[in-house]
């Protein structure tokens, strides 16, 4: 179904987001037919560029990053006959008078601030003054959203000057994916998982978010944040609060979120035992982390481990074991429920130990399995063996189905839609990092440095030891 018509400047239009993502997104929701005719796409940005420069740009942004749909040229060249370009300074007044003589009325205004965030205010602010936001407009903000507590606060305050939260769409790329929404669909849409899920049958749960990158060009940002403000603080944080939260009334915006900040404020302080840090060394042909971000000093980590819990009525015993990192052996993302064995074993100890894992994988081969416990086929008596149902959703839904809109492309259209569920609420980033916050604190305070870990390897030996000491393992990073 077409979305209304609609006006979205992207400040920043020319930047990394925007060429890799914004645009590509864009494009491919045009070919699915979602956009139609009577929108504009406007790329505003420093630099001297007209609009045919824009266009000439977005067409090389999107063959290279557009997918297969970049083949289909005619499409390509409708597409870029929407987009049209602004050469604007954020904190003067060039090019703002421009830009609101392109914006028409009665259209759904969209602004993307794909810019650093000490360009909020300003931008935030311009817009109001040169007459173009009005109840109906909307701005989409990109992490980071601060870098503590008190920097994600005064961005807030700041847009909250000029913006209500409403229309504020503080975007998590990771909530777009689809079988994180499917996360949900398979906990509220089920009655076989819910009565099981909590402390009384979860044994623990594992997050994983590994990546067989290092951090390519983007050394500079990297190196001032690290895993923790870059993954954990928000996309490993989206995942637990989506596993863990109670069943919201409604698929709605407020629901949703209201459970998930329940769920941040119930996390327990880690404690220095159970957060494990770590930096990847180089292996010959790839360069280790401190020469690639270029700071033979950085203390800085590509990879954390940790062990949290959630003091509330549900969770209460049952751990939750995070890592993520870069330069590990794959790129594999999954999510783990591992069941408590069953109360009594009438097999014997022959049978071994079994256990019913539900395996929830993001990236890549998107899907969803249950470890179930079976008869070993065979005269040879009861043996027990574990086999999965697997969900793999490109088998079970045939390839066409299969093909999901990236992340972007939902998010994006959601806001268009006017549908803030997928977004995290102000008050949600900030408990994010009120959380957050003392680990890293504790860390500056030590004067810790991470613990070196060879590329392609499952992280630091310590992180292993984080699940062997309570009797419990990592699953097998493997696509
Ligand atoms: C980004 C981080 O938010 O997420 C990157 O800044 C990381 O460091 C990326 O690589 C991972 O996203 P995805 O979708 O590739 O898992």
């Amino acid at each position: 179904i077409p979305v209304d018509p609609f006006d979205l400047v992207i400040f920043g239009g020319t930047g990394d987001l925007a060429r890799r993502k914004i645009l590509p997104a864009l494009f491919r929701r045009f070919v699915a037919g979602q956009i139609e005719g009577d929108v504009r796409l406007i790329g505003a940005a420093r630099g001297d560029m007209d609009r045919d420069g824009y266009r000439a740009m977005a067409r090389a942004a999107i063959t290279e990053f557009g997918g297969e749909e970049s083949a289909r040229k005619k499409d390509l060249t409708a597409f870029l006959d929407l987009l049209d370009f602004v050469t604007l300074d954020a904190r003067g007044t060039e090019g703002w008078e421009p830009l609101a003589a392109l914006m028409r009325p009665d259209r759904i205004r969209a602004f993307y601030f794909s810019v650093a965030p000490a360009l909020f205010g300003d931008l935030a602010k311009r817009l109001h003054k040169h007459g173009m936001a009005d109840e109906r407009s909307r701005i989409v903000v990109e992490k980071p959203f601060g870098r503590d507590l008190d920097t994600a606060r005064d961005l807030n305050r700041t847009l909250a000057r000029h913006f209500s939260e409403g229309q504020i769409y503080r975007i998590d790329h990771y909530l777009g994916k689809e079988t994180v929404q499917n996360l949900m669909a398979i906990r509220f849409g089920n009655v076989l998982f819910e009565p099981l899920w909590n402390s009384q049958y979860v044994d623990h749960i594992q997050i994983t978010v590994a990546e067989s990158v290092g951090v390519g060009g983007r050394g500079d940002y990297y190196d001032k944040s690290g895993a923790m403000r870059d993954m954990v603080q928000n996309h490993m944080m989206q995942l637990l609060c989506l596993i863990a939260m109670e069943p919201p009334a409604k698929f709605e915006p407020d629901a949703v979120r209201d459970e998930k900040l329940k769920v941040i404020r119930a996390l327990d302080p880690v404690a220095r035992r159970n957060v494990v840090r770590g930096q990847y060394e180089g292996d010959g042909t790839q360069p280790g982390y401190r020469n690639q971000v270029g700071n033979r000093d950085s203390t800085t980590e590509s990879f954390v481990a940790l062990k949290a819990h959630i003091s509330n009525w549900r969770w209460a015993g049952t751990p939750f074991y995070l890592r993520t990192g870069k330069r590990l052996r794959d790129r594999a993302s999954e999510i783990a429920v591992v069941f408590k064995d069953a109360p009594h074993s009438i097999f014997g100890a022959d049978a071994g130990r079994h256990r019913n894992i539900l395996t929830i994988r993001l990236q890549p081969n998107e899907g969803i399995e249950l470890g179930v416990t079976i008869k070993e086929p065979g005269p040879g008596g009861m043996r027990l063996i574990d086999v999965p149902l697997d969900m793999t959703f490109a088998e079970a839904l045939g390839p066409e189905e299969a093909d999901f809109p990236d992340a972007y492309e939902r998010l994006i259209m959601d806001v268009i839609r006017g549908n803030q569920t997928l977004f995290m609420r102000g008050d949600e980033v900030e408990a994010a990092w009120a959380w957050t916050d003392p680990i890293i604190a504790d860390w500056e305070e030590e004067g810790a440095t991470p613990l070196d870990y060879a590329t392609g390897s499952s992280g630091p030996d310590d992180a292993l030891m984080l699940m062997h000491r309570d009797g419990r393992r990592w699953r097998e990073i493997r696509p």
